[in-house]
């Protein structure tokens, strides 16, 4: 059972509210299957693709288009819609038009009679719906439709994501260049440390765009302290500290960047708990947030500032084996280091073959 745990208000431009986390620091709200929504005017029906599909989406019923309607207003973002072509009051059709306007991304699936076809068709070539199924359909028919609408739906919203991100991410160059290069290079090693760890596809995409706007919260630290050319002081640190929960402000607003809150939020916490903002530790902190903070202290010490020089690789590498069980993950900390061992191996055998070609 999830338990939760909060944090002390922080009296800071708009940081003043208490923040709920669960005890894994994650915010649970978009995790587990994918959302379907399914309508028809006949209890027995919705019954019935309910436990058909319950096994693989998390599936909510509304009997009627008023009443999905008001499902989608309120209880959105649903990955798929699926609806009857024939219901009274509003058909399908012109709920799934209305639907196109109210959950854009919805993707939208049509249930038809063989005499319906036309209606059906006109329906997919004004744009209004996906795909349609004509009754009775198979459970394969039907798992397939589902499955394809919800590749599409992943599509359309990883495309989404990505061009958000590359805009966020430029208003933050505009103000500090060095945290935008910083997130590509610490997004990069993240994933191949990631890979190296056997962690899953889907999961590797979490730390591909979660890496990227890790620092995002930096947008609402203040120029005196973001590109203060010196050393912050102690006040100054605190107000920097505060730039996972900022991000993690600006980012739960919008719903298709949930799956990238711990990254947000939990960058800068410890495998000890003395980090912050919450002091959590080890498997509290899911493992693709310990997989970013090896990769983000060792791009950090790593990049010159104006007030410190950079460590060489060989000194951030012994600063990870130095902090590996105490600050780091172990086991993270041993994926990261081998990846970097084998990238020398690999470049003194280019070089080698390459100064072997020229001479
Ligand atoms: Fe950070
Ligand atoms: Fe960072």
């Amino acid at each position: 059972m999830m338990t939760e745990r909060t944090y002390a208000p922080v009296a800071w431009k708009g940081i003043t509210q208490p923040s709920k986390v669960c005890q894994k620091g994650c915010d649970m709200r978009n995790a587990g299957p994918p959302r379907l929504l399914c309508v028809d005017d006949e209890p027995n029906v919705l019954d019935g693709l309910k436990r058909i599909l319950r096994h693989r989406y998390q599936v909510t019923c509304a009997k009627g288009g008023t009443s999905a309607i008001e499902v989608l207003r309120n209880n959105g973002p649903f990955a798929v819609m699926m609806a009857d072509l024939l219901m009274p009051g509003m058909n399908g059709v012109a709920l799934l038009e209305q639907a196109r306007g109210l959950a854009p991304d919805t993707i939208r699936i049509l249930l038809t009679g063989q005499a319906d076809l036309p209606a059906a068709i006109d329906a997919v070539n004004q744009g209004n719906v996906f795909r349609f199924l004509t009754k009775p359909c198979s459970s394969g028919d039907l798992f397939q439709a589902l499955d394809e609408s919800i590749e599409q739906y992943r599509l359309v919203n990883a495309e989404r994501v990505l061009q958000f991100t590359e805009t966020m991410m430029a208003s933050l160059d505009a103000r500090d260049c060095y945290t935008a290069a910083h997130s590509n290079r610490v997004s990069f090693s993240a994933v191949v440390t990631a890979e190296a760890m056997g962690v899953s596809p889907a999961q590797v995409e979490i730390i591909r765009i979660g890496a990227k706007v890790h620092d995002i919260g930096k947008i609402g630290i203040p120029d005196a302290v973001l590109r203060k050319p010196g050393k912050l002081t102690e006040e100054e640190l605190d107000v920097m500290r505060l730039h996972p929960q900022i991000g993690k402000r600006i980012l739960e607003r919008v719903d298709r960047f949930h799956d990238y809150l711990p990254i947000v939020e939990l960058h800068h916490e410890n495998y000890d708990g003395s980090g912050y903002p919450y002091g959590l530790k080890r498997d509290q902190v899911p493992r693709e947030v310990r997989i970013v903070h090896v990769a983000d202290v060792f791009d950090a010490v790593t990049s010159g500032r104006t007030y410190r020089p950079s460590l060489s690789e060989d000194q951030a590498l012994k600063l990870l084996q130095v902090g590996s069980g105490r600050l780091f993950d172990p086991v993270v900390v041993e994926a990261f280091t081998e990846i970097l061992r084998s990238r020398r191996v690999l470049n003194e055998i280019l070089e080698s073959e390459w100064n072997h070609t020229r001479a």
